[in-house]
């Protein structure tokens, strides 16, 4: 049992004790009052409610009482009672104050009223005291929790796959170099090219922008593992969908094909998706007043639906057919662009779906081929007002087909000889996905911008803090 000035506000407010000595510790969010009596509005980050502290001004200090200002960091021991005003069970009636730290009214950025969330992201190091990122920062937490919690419950191993790589598992070319080689002063071959062999690592190496390739060794060998770490991309997408520095779970499973692939992710995001229905309540309450009107509806139909599955190739067909006018345009063949795969699940479906059989140029080299020898078995989930949320596929477990395609991509046999290796011993059907962390923080929050579901966003031009 926690010591009783350990108890947090969210505790407080549920408790039904009364009339029983308490203390809180939390900062300021309003003061107001007469002066006779001061309300104080104080929230300690544990829920988006404040708890009321009532201070009769005649058994303070003048000079104390200044100093309480909106953002200032308090102590109060007091006594609980039932609030005499409305929107709150109990009040705090303060017996002694203590100021552990003041927040000059002058200079404190976030005084009571509503910021943009543009000037939040610029003092991203404060915004964590704010009501929406306190909430939205809770669920991201409770998310990464119920992550755990799935795959633990479903005998799945929680694999720590490498940061710093040598292999580029998407082959997009998009990674963040990492050395320690002096920029001005490059150590060089006798032919002029950078002399990689006085590197670090002796060889070029980057930011990992999945750790898919090393999950596979691991479901090769324990049968069902997923990974749950930070991903890296240096693409320049100036997007709401994107950064440059995000977290992706990949769960990667021996002797699954593609439909239990599909399975999986259907299951795996809705069980999401009621996790925070039932654990995150007041927090997506406050956000569906604040932001999105038509957020926990949004969430309801999702895990009460089921996805649509779909043959790409039938996709394109329905996108052609549409009579839509789209910015980009979708021939058999093109990679689908957010406004494409919306366009799908908000206008055509109204129903998150899931494309499969994508054609093998526009997908990564290691998804198992089709016999049409033109489409691989790619699936991609779609969701409303997202576009994609999961990229996976059944893998290619036939070693010639395999190293044949890393031959005709230029990719080199001689870096990913390893995980060729895991097709010539003991291959086997499998399959995997990943799921963009934020993503489905967009989705579970519903936020409108990537930048505002992670504390410190990594975009273009932009790392800060
Ligand atoms: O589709 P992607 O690139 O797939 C992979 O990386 C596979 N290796 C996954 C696997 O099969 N194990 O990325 C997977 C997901 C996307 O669907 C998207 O949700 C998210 O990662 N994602 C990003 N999220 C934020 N910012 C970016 N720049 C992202 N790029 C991908
Ligand atoms: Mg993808």
């Amino acid at each position: 049992m926690l010591n009783a000035n350990k108890r947090r506000i969210a505790e407080i407010l549920r408790t039904e004790e009364r009339n029983c000595d308490i203390t809180v510790k939390g900062w300021v969010r309003t003061k107001r009052g007469n002066k006779n009596v001061a309300f104080i509005a104080l929230n300690d980050g544990s829920c988006v409610s404040n708890i009321q502290v009532v201070v009769d001004v005649a058994n303070f200090d003048d000079e104390l009482l200044r100093r309480i200002t909106t953002g200032a960091c308090l102590r109060v021991d007091g006594l609980l009672v039932d609030s005499m005003g409305s929107g709150q069970p109990v009040e705090v009636q303060a017996r002694s104050i203590e100021i552990y730290g003041t927040a000059d009214p002058e200079t404190y950025p976030l005084q009571k009223k509503g910021h943009s969330l543009e000037f939040l992201r610029d003092i991203a190091y404060l915004r964590p005291r704010t009501n929406t990122f306190g909430a939205v920062l809770r669920i991201r937490h409770n998310m990464a929790y119920a992550i755990h919690k799935y795959f633990n419950d479903r005998g799945f191993y929680y694999m720590h796959t490498p940061i710093i790589t040598a292999s580029d598992c998407e082959g997009a070319g998009a990674m963040f170099q990492v050395t320690t080689m002096d920029m001005n002063n490059l150590p060089r071959t006798e032919e002029g090219a950078v002399d990689y062999s006085q590197d670090f690592f002796g060889k070029p190496c980057s930011m990992t922008v999945s750790g898919q390739l090393e999950g596979e060794l691991g479901a090769l060998a324990l049968g069902r593992i997923y990974t749950f770490g930070p991903t890296f991309r240096a693409e320049n997408s100036n997007t709401p969908r994107h950064l440059a520095e995000f977290w992706m779970i990949e769960p990667e499973m021996a002797f699954y094909e593609l439909e239990d692939d599909m399975e999986l992710a259907e299951d795996f995001l809705k069980y999401l998706i009621q996790y925070a229905l039932d654990n995150c309540a007041e927090d997506l309450e406050f956000l569906n007043k604040m932001w999105d009107n038509g957020l926990i509806e949004r969430l309801k139909f999702v895990v009460e639906n089921d996805f649509v599955r779909l043959d790409y190739t039938k996709g394109i067909e329905i996108l052609k057919a549409s009579g839509q006018k789209f910015e980009f345009p979708c021939d058999w063949g093109c990679d689908l662009q957010s406004e494409h795969e919306r366009y799908l699940v908000e206008e055509h479906f109204k129903k998150p779906v899931i494309l499969i059989n994508y054609p093998k140029e526009i997908k990564a080299f290691y998804m198992k081929q089709n016999d049409d020898g033109k489409t691989v078995r790619a699936m991609d989930v779609l969701f409303p007002k997202i576009g994609e949320i999961i990229g996976g596929s059944e893998r290619e477990a036939d070693y010639t087909k395999l190293s044949t395609r890393v031959k005709e991509l230029g990719m080199s046999e001689r870096e990913l000889w390893w995980y060729l290796d895991t097709r010539r011993w003991g291959s086997a059907p499998h399959s995997g996905f990943g799921l963009g962390f934020e993503r489905l923080l967009l989705f579970v929050t519903g936020m409108a911008n990537i930048r505002d579901v992670i504390p410190f966003p990594r975009t273009p031009g932009n790392a800060e803090f």
